[in-house]
C-alpha cells in the first residue's frame, strides 16, 4: 500500500498512549522487578492489582498488573489511550457505533468517562480523557532509581495486518513517522504511528498477531539505561535482560529489552526524536536493511521476534506478509 494521506481533522482527539493492563501471576514478584530493580512507584498495591507510573508521570498509573489464577504467561487485558476530554469519548462512542464497531463505556478506578472497543485488528483498546492526579516525583530526585524511566512512551505490536491497522489508525488521525516496506515494493512490514510530539505512541510490525510485542519508557539518559541494567544485575535479575543494549537505526532510540516474571516485554530507551510539522515526510526502510532494527549492536535473539504477550480472549492470526528475520543466531553463525 502506499502511503495514506494524513487526517488532520479527525473527528475526536487523541492525545496519546495512556496506560497498559496486564496479568501477573505473583504481585509481589512484579513489584520487586518493576519497583526495585526498575525504579518504578508504585501507587496502590492491594491484593488484586498493583498500579505503577514513572517520574514524571502526574497520572495515578501507566502500567496495572491484575491478578491472575492462571499459570501460563503473562496477557494483556487492553491499551489504554488519552483523548483530550470528555466530549471526545462521546463522539468516538457515537462515531464507532456508527461504523458498526461496537464500543461501549465501562467503569475503571481512578479514571473518568472510559470507552471500550476492539481496534481494527482486534487489539481491546480503551480511552479515557481524566485521570487521578497526584504531584509525580521528578523533582524528589532522591528518589529516582533503576533506569530512571520518565515516562510511558509507546507499545509495539505484533500484527498480522500492518496495512489494516495504518488505515484504521490513520483515520483517526495517527501520522505515519517511519515505516519498513519489502524491498522495492509498498508492501508495509511496519509502522510507526503518533499523536504526541514525538516518533511513536504505537508501531506495528509484521507477525502472528495482534500480540503486545512491548511496551516502552523513556529515561532522558543513556546512563541511566546502563545503570538499569547494573542494578538488574546486582538483585540477580541479569537473565530477565531480553535484547542487549545498542541503537536502532528506526526512531534513533538507544534501546535495552527486559522480561518481567510474566514474560511480558519492557524496553527501556532514550534519544528519539520530534515530529511535529505537518510536511514532516515518513522516513522509508528497506526490510533487507538491517541498521533499521540495530545502526550498531547485535541483532535480536530469535526469540526476540517470535515471542509476545497475547491479549486475553483475542485468537492470534498468521501475518498476511511472509517475511524472515535476521536473527542473533543467523548473525553469530557467520562471525
Ligand atoms: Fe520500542
Amino acid at each position: 500500500m502506499t502511503i495514506l494521506t494524513p487526517n488532520p481533522n479527525p473527528p475526536f482527539n487523541i492525545t496519546r498512549l495512556s496506560h497498559i493492563v496486564l496479568t501477573s501471576r505473583d504481585l509481589d514478584k512484579t513489584r520487586y522487578f518493576y519497583e526495585t530493580g526498575l525504579g518504578f512507584e508504585v501507587t496502590e498495591q492491594d491484593s488484586e492489582r498493583l498500579c505503577l507510573r514513572a517520574i514524571e508521570e502526574n497520572s495515578h498509573h501507566s502500567l496495572i498488573f491484575e491478578k491472575t489464577t492462571s499459570d501460563g504467561p503473562g496477557l494483556c487485558r487492553h491499551i489504554g489511550y488519552r483523548m483530550f476530554s470528555d466530549e471526545d469519548i462521546k463522539a468516538a462512542h457515537d462515531y464507532f457505533n456508527a461504523r458498526g464497531e461496537t464500543a461501549s463505556f465501562v467503569e475503571r478506578p481512578n479514571q473518568g468517562l472510559t470507552l471500550r472497543l476492539n481496534d481494527g485488528v482486534g487489539v481491546p483498546i480503551e480511552f479515557c480523557a481524566t485521570m487521578d492526579q497526584d504531584t509525580c516525583r521528578m523533582q524528589k530526585f532522591h528518589t529516582h532509581a533503576g533506569g530512571k524511566l520518565a515516562f510511558l512512551d509507546h507499545i509495539q505490536i505484533a500484527c498480522h495486518d500492518v496495512a489494516g491497522a495504518y488505515t484504521w489508525y490513520n483515520d483517526l488521525g495517527f501520522r505515519l513517522s517511519e515505516y519498513t516496506a519489502k524491498d522495492g515494493t509498498d508492501e508495509m512490514w511496519g509502522v510507526w504511528l503518533k499523536r504526541k510530539n514525538n516518533t511513536q505512541d504505537v508501531v506495528f510490525g509484521n507477525g502472528p498477531g495482534p500480540r503486545l510485542h512491548h511496551f516502552a519508557y523513556h529515561t532522558p539518559e543513556i546512563a541511566n539505561v546502563i545503570h538499569a541494567a547494573d542494578v538488574m544485575a546486582s538483585l540477580g535479575l541479569a537473565d530477565s535482560m531480553d535484547r542487549a543494549p545498542g541503537r536502532h537505526g528506526i526512531g534513533n532510540a538507544f534501546f535495552l529489552y527486559f522480561r518481567d516474571p510474566d514474560g511480558n516485554r519492557i524496553e527501556l530507551f532514550t534519544s528519539h526524536y520530534n515530529v511535529i510539522d505537518i510536511d514532516h515526510a515518513p522516513k522509508r526502510w528497506e526490510l533487507s536493511d538491517t541498521r533499521r532494527s540495530q545502526l550498531w549492536g547485535f541483532p535480536a535473539p530469535k526469540k526476540w521476534f517470535f515471542e509476545a504477550t497475547e491479549f486475553e480472549t483475542v485468537v492470534v492470526k498468521k501475518p498476511v506478509m511472509e517475511a524472515t528475520p535476521v536473527t542473533l543466531e543467523d548473525f553469530l553463525k557467520n562471525w
